[in-house]
């Protein structure tokens, strides 16, 4: 605190991300990173970046990224925009959109969507999901400016099927709805197709955990190019160029390489479904995940204590002293030997109880 902060900054609640220790010995299942190192492509990418690439600034609407995203999505390169992660693209869209404006949201969903909120003055209701964590979709959009739901939801995991999405867009013509597909690639169906045909839909995507880019903060939009020239109107009032040279090299052969996106999807999915059964049998409740983390309590251990109890054996993965999920831990897929060290150190907390 300085007595040179302006008030909004006083009144600031920043979002806290998860842990990210300088040591590389811990068990790291916190923070959804891909179980996988990146695509060759993009290591090879990277090592051909010039020296000139780096003197000079990149290009500001990064066309090479946009038009390798259009190819692969069947939409024109104006559909798509590009950002620093993303959160990124996340917080333009908030500030071009849903400044000062009513935003209808789950009550269990990203914890940054409170926080853009409150930075851009809209007024955020959140509809509580039910019992089991998933969605009543008629209960979403009756009376607010737009609706922002993350798909497959976080920290849940759980899908709504593209079906439901195209009900909830399409009886909503008149608002926004954006789909945060952040862990897109992992099982879930995507809203992507449905963006031709209709210009109320925006979908925000992340190469950081499809494709093993968190390190690289590359996340893109696509929508009707009347909303990314909205955002483009954004962008460029804050930094006319958020993703470096490097960035966009990667970037574009990580969406340019389909084989290595296609195994290292199967990979994650196998990997989870051995992490779900492995908890299974050790008595833990898993939720059917449809992202590359899986969202676990025992029925007879609080989560708190469990939670402590990892870290403690440098296991380390994510909870939220919230009141519906306090038992709740949400757990990144990892590599077979991450998820066994995490079972072993579960097992044995379960045996000294
Ligand atoms: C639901 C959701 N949306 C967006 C993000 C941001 O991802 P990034 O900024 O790494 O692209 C995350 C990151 O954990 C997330 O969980």
């Amino acid at each position: 605190m300085s007595r040179f902060w302006v008030e909004k900054v006083t009144e600031l609640q920043p979002y806290v991300p998860g842990e990210q220790p300088a040591t590389g010995s811990v068990v790291k299942l916190n923070t959804n990173e891909h179980a996988l190192s990146p695509s060759d492509a993009v290591m090879a990418a990277i090592s051909a970046v010039q020296g000139e690439q780096l003197r000079r600034y990149p290009d500001p609407a990064a066309s090479g990224l946009c038009d390798a995203i259009a190819a692969v999505e069947g939409l024109t390169a104006a559909c798509v925009f590009p950002g620093n992660g993303s959160d990124e693209v996340l917080a333009h869209l908030w500030f071009a959109f849903l400044s000062g404006r009513t935003v209808c949201t789950l009550d269990t969903t990203y914890g940054f969507y409170p926080v853009w909120a409150k930075l851009y003055g809209s007024q955020l209701v959140e509809v509580p999901v039910l019992e089991d964590f998933s969605v009543d979709i008629g209960a979403l959009g009756q009376s607010h400016d737009a609706i922002v739901l993350a798909n497959p939801n976080a920290p849940t995991g759980l899908a709504l099927r593209r079906a439901d999405i195209e009900s909830l867009v399409a009886s909503n013509r008149d608002r926004l709805v954006i789909i945060d597909e952040a862990y897109y690639g992992f099982g879930a169906e995507s809203a992507a197709p449905l963006v031709a045909d209709y210009d109320n839909l925006m979908i925000s995507r992340s190469l950081s955990k499809s494709h093993a880019l968190a390190g690289m903060r590359v996340g893109y939009a696509l929508a009707h190019p009347d909303l990314i020239e909205g955002l483009n109107r954004v962008k460029d009032s804050f930094n006319s160029y958020p993703l470096d040279a490097v960035a966009q090299a990667a970037a574009t052969a990580a969406i340019s390489d389909a084989e290595w996106f296609e195994q290292a999807s199967q990979a994650v999915a196998q990997s989870r479904a051995q992490l779900t059964e492995g908890l299974g049998s050790l008595g833990f409740q898993v939720l059917p995940s449809m992202a590359n983390f899986v969202f676990t309590r025992h029925p007879e251990v609080g989560g708190e204590a469990l939670f402590a109890a990892l870290r403690q054996e440098g296991v380390l993965v994510r909870r939220w002293s919230k009141p519906r999920i306090g038992d709740w831990l949400r757990i990144t897929v990892g590599s077979g030997e991450q998820n066994e060290r995490l079972l072993t150190s579960v097992a044995q907390f379960l045996k000294n109880q």
